[in-house]
């Protein structure tokens, strides 16, 4: 074979490997690494410069896991996977990937190294953990639904009787202040009962356009008179570029108010609440899936902040660290977001503040 072709022969290899869209690394014998791809490099943070050549046992010493696949590998020249406890550190986050490490042979069957490919399974995992919360909901809906159809009953009689009970008395007699305390409770427990009914039910979306920033700017209106004498800051920061969206207008009102009204609560007489929009052009909801377009709201306060212990729990119905409050208006978020077919998340850092981030698909 002459030259040339040669080169052309090792071109289209080093494409071929290139275009693997996992990680692959190629690891000799010795020890040495003798090539990476693109998606290596991506997933393990190292550049192919960085890599190529250097020690595999050194450049990974972090992770413990691959260190014992490649090198039994190498040892053994048997193959070996691990789906479950990879992760890789290097680029600064953690990265969990499916790990198979495969003995590279010769032909005359000799072992002279390994293969290892490295898949990046973060978006499998957030999966996972949507799945898993959608499961717990549904059957704390259900159950909770369940509870709210027996006590609606009881509940009504008791308003009843306290109603019947109001009119006894004088209108001056001091036993009223105990009757409307009666009356203002069961109406209480009423509301959080309907509102309990409402979450078990899957209710039909009203799709329509929508202007986002006008539900937005709507609430925030309504909101600066409500913390007035406060020295809460409200700051809107919308990209006008935004269209109108497909969606329920009402499910958003209450689903911005929700967030709002918790912002507002966790930061007391003063702070700062930021509620911005933009566009995600690339922003992809799976692997392979087609990039759809999606809208950004942010809603930020810099209270408290959630302690990392109570973030995953949020959503969950009557999860409240409030007095008054009934734990529902996060799990009604979370409905209203999935039935939109959006994602919600939650981020704090305590003592600095929160950030609610909504992502809306543009075009439904
Ligand atoms: N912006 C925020 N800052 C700090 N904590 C928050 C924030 N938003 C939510 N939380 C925490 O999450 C909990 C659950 O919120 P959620 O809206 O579900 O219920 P709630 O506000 O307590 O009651 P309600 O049902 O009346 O809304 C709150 O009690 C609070 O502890
Ligand atoms: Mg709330």
């Amino acid at each position: 074979m002459d030259e040339n072709s040669q080169k052309q022969r090792d071109d289209y290899y080093a494409t071929v490997i290139d275009s693997v869209g996992d990680g692959v690394i190629v690891v000799a014998s010795s020890g040495l690494i003798t090539l990476c791809n693109p998606a290596a490099e991506e997933i393990t943070g190292f550049s192919r410069k960085q890599a190529n050549g250097s020690v595999f046992e050194k450049l990974f010493a972090q992770e413990k896991t691959l260190l014992e696949m490649v090198s039994k590998t190498i040892r053994t020249g048997i193959t070996i996977s691990d789906h479950e406890n990879v992760v890789v550190r290097s680029t600064g986050r953690i990265t969990p990937v499916a790990a198979t490490c495969y003995p590279l042979v010769e032909g005359s069957g000799e072992n002279i190294g390994a293969i290892l490919t490295l898949k990046d399974i973060t978006y499998i995992r957030e999966l996972e953990a949507a799945v898993r919360q959608s499961d717990r909901l549904s059957t704390l809906g259900t159950l909770a639904a369940g509870l709210a159809h027996e006590v609606k009953n009881p509940l009504g009689g008791i308003k009843g009787a306290a109603q019947l009970l109001e009119r006894e008395f004088d209108p001056e007699s001091e036993m009223l202040d105990y009757t409307r305390v009666m009356i203002r409770e069961t109406e209480r427990i009423d509301h959080i009962i309907r509102e309990l009914l409402e979450l078990a039910s899957p209710r039909g979306l009203k799709m329509a356009p929508v202007n986002l920033h006008k539900v937005l700017g709507d609430i925030l209106f309504l909101q600066k008179h409500a913390v007035a004498g406060r020295e809460i800051a409200i700051i809107q920061q919308f990209d006008p570029s935004i269209p109108e969206i497909m969606a329920d207008e009402e499910m958003l009102t209450r689903l911005f108010l929700n967030l709002i009204c918790n912002a507002i609560d966790a930061m007391g007489e003063d702070g700062r609440l930021t509620v911005s929009s933009r566009v995600l052009s690339d922003y992809r909801m799976a692997q392979n899936e087609r990039r759809s377009r999606m809208v950004a709201i942010e809603v930020s306060d810099d209270g408290p902040g959630i302690p990392q212990e109570d973030l995953e729990n949020i959503w969950t119905p009557f999860f409240s660290t409030k007095s008054t409050g009934t734990g529902l208006g996060l799990t009604i978020c979370h409905k209203i977001v999935l039935e939109h077919r959006g994602m919600i998340k939650a981020e704090s850092d305590p003592g600095h503040g929160t950030k609610f981030t909504v992502l809306l698909p543009l075009v439904q």
